[in-house]
């Protein structure tokens, strides 16, 4: 009998261990420290829904921001770092002093480069001066209680020094595209042949001339970024950590693991090391309700609704006359109501009837809107998946080299239409949208997709959650981190070895050379002494 009722006991103690240890093992609360310097609504999407997604998780989070949350949430401190930075208009004074946009956005990539790098370390240098990131730096080792460092990793490789400072593992989060920026880590172990700059040159054909043109120009961006990008970082990490030592170095010893916002098919397969995990779309969480002004507003209009928002780039306030005006004359003349995201709080003025400009309400959740039609966009890659996953088709207006990639993709997949700056009329846009809400291939197209890009193991935020709980329960994920960060171009491309085997064959050719000459010369010898030997 005793036998008996011993059984239930220990099953239920067994039970509750392993529940005890599942627990253990899959959830070790930590305290994270979240640096976002950027105040662009796009990043800021990103941290919104990952700092949320933390803290739900048991985590304590402690967020030093460019840009409130906007929300209380429990266990998350939240220092807004004010006034904020302004980081297009820096942009272009520097690059392209007293012109437009548009002229910052004809700039070569790599002027754009070389202006990024230093407006970059700019933006980072303001948001370290603040009086509360001042306070957080000085912070003793003792008192820095943190298990992992989050940062928005977009021109902020500074910021790995405070990892380095503490001995804490740092996560970056790359919400732009891979490609432009961070492929001086990935080229560490993908070939050049495999890995082409240029999204359309993405072939397996690649002549010999591209191959040329490829290495070249992987070599020249990556002294750029030695040159200008990390020298400008190691400036700030002078300045405001007191130490030298080299972003290359850091992102080897402290960058535990690099999160991409990005994912198939909106990308094109590439090999990748563990520690860069693709996310693409993290910051894309189920939709919550409208506030009831914009859910009224949505809800009276019967030809529905198109969703505007024109970038981070340029207040909708600045942007020039001539493309207002021809803005204005199309909504005007359109029977759906137009809801528009601004960053600027500035009233336009003959702003038409039918549109209304919006603040602060995230768009995941407007475009989520049954009545939203279609979404009039930059080309931003963050705002592309979001109109993805909402089953939205897109009208992109890009300026910049990397919206027209993301256009040129959205066109190719079939859910969205590109109109170039130069066919900006209102015979075009009108066009566009036509096109768009009337011709159901887009709905089809766009909900394939969407189905493709949900596909996965783990959803985005989940797979990104369990790679953060993952450093956080291994050694700040030693075990997954690359060797390949720090190495020099001529390893990495193993001119080197190129060079020894290349002498290496000469020295082979001269002994063979030699050696014939040296046996044609002997034989020569041996005849003439036979001759010689002979007359004599
Ligand atoms: C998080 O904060 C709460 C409340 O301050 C505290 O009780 C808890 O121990 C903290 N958790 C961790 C992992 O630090
Ligand atoms: C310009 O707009 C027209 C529609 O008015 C469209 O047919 C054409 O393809 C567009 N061209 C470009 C280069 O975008």
């Amino acid at each position: 009998m005793q036998h008996h009722k011993g059984l239930p006991v220990l099953g239920l103690s067994r039970l509750s261990l392993l529940l005890l240890l599942l627990l253990g093992s899959n959830c070790r609360a930590a305290k994270i420290l979240v640096l976002f310097p950027h105040a662009s609504e796009s990043h800021f999407a990103v941290m919104r829904t990952l700092v949320a997604e933390l803290a739900g998780r048991e985590h304590n989070v402690t967020v030093y921001g460019g840009h409130g949350l906007g929300e209380r949430l429990e266990r998350v401190a939240e220092t807004v770092v004010a006034p904020e930075y302004d980081f297009w208009s820096n942009l272009q004074q520097h690059a392209a002093a007293g012109g437009s946009l548009e002229d910052l956005a004809r700039l070569s990539d790599s002027r754009l480069r070389s202006s990024l790098a230093q407006v970059g370390a700019q933006a980072l240098d303001h948001f370290l001066a603040q009086p509360s990131l001042q306070a957080l730096l000085q912070l003793p080792s003792a008192e820095f209680d943190y298990d992992v460092i989050i940062v928005d990793y977009f021109y902020t490789e500074a910021l790995l020094a405070l990892g380095y400072k503490h001995n804490k593992p740092t996560i970056g989060i790359v919400s732009t595209d891979f490609g432009n920026y961070m492929n001086t880590v990935q080229e560490a172990l993908v070939p050049v042949a495999c890995s082409p700059i240029d999204f359309e040159a993405y072939t397996s054909e690649l002549g010999f001339a591209a191959r040329l043109a490829n290495i070249r120009e992987c070599i020249s961006r990556r002294k750029q970024f030695h040159k200008e990008h990390y020298a400008a970082q190691e400036k700030l990490i002078r300045k405001h950590f007191k130490i030298a030592a080299n972003v290359p170095q850091l992102q080897a010893q402290h960058l535990a693991l690099l999160l991409l916002n990005t994912h198939v098919p909106l990308w094109t397969p590439r090999p990748l090391v563990q520690q860069i995990v693709p996310a693409g779309g993290l910051h894309i969480r189920g939709p919550r309700e409208l506030p009831w002004h914009i859910k009224r507003y949505a809800e009276e209009s019967r030809d529905g609704i198109i969703y505007m928002q024109l970038g981070n780039e340029q207040l909708c306030g600045q942007l020039p006359k001539e493309k207002l005006r021809i803005l204005f004359e199309f909504i005007g003349g359109r029977k759906e109501r137009f809801i528009w995201t601004c960053h600027d709080v500035t009233t336009l003025e003959s702003l038409p009837k039918n549109s209304m400009i919006q603040h602060g309400v995230p768009q995941i959740d407007i475009l989520a809107h049954p009545r939203v039609r279609a979404f009039i966009m930059n080309g931003d890659l963050l705002s592309l998946q979001e109109g993805i996953m909402r089953h939205v088709p897109m009208l992109g207006l890009p300026s910049f080299q990397n919206e027209r990639k993301n256009m040129q993709l959205a066109v190719s997949l079939g859910v969205g239409l590109q109109l170039e700056q130069s066919n900006f009329t209102k015979a075009a846009l009108d066009w566009a949208l036509d096109e768009l809400t009337t011709q159901q291939d887009y709905q089809l197209a766009i909900r394939e997709v969407s189905s493709e890009f949900r596909d996965r193991p783990l959803g985005a935020l989940a797979n990104a959650m369990f790679w953060v709980n993952y450093v956080v329960r291994h050694k700040g994920g030693a075990a997954i981190r690359t060797r390949g960060i720090d190495i020099g171009s001529n390893q990495l491309h193993l001119f080197d070895l190129f060079v020894f085997y290349f002498a290496l064959a000469i020295v082979i050719c001269a002994v063979l050379v030699a050696v014939y000459f040296g046996v044609v010369y002997a034989l020569q010898r041996k005849r003439n002494d036979a001759k010689l030997s002979k007359l004599s």
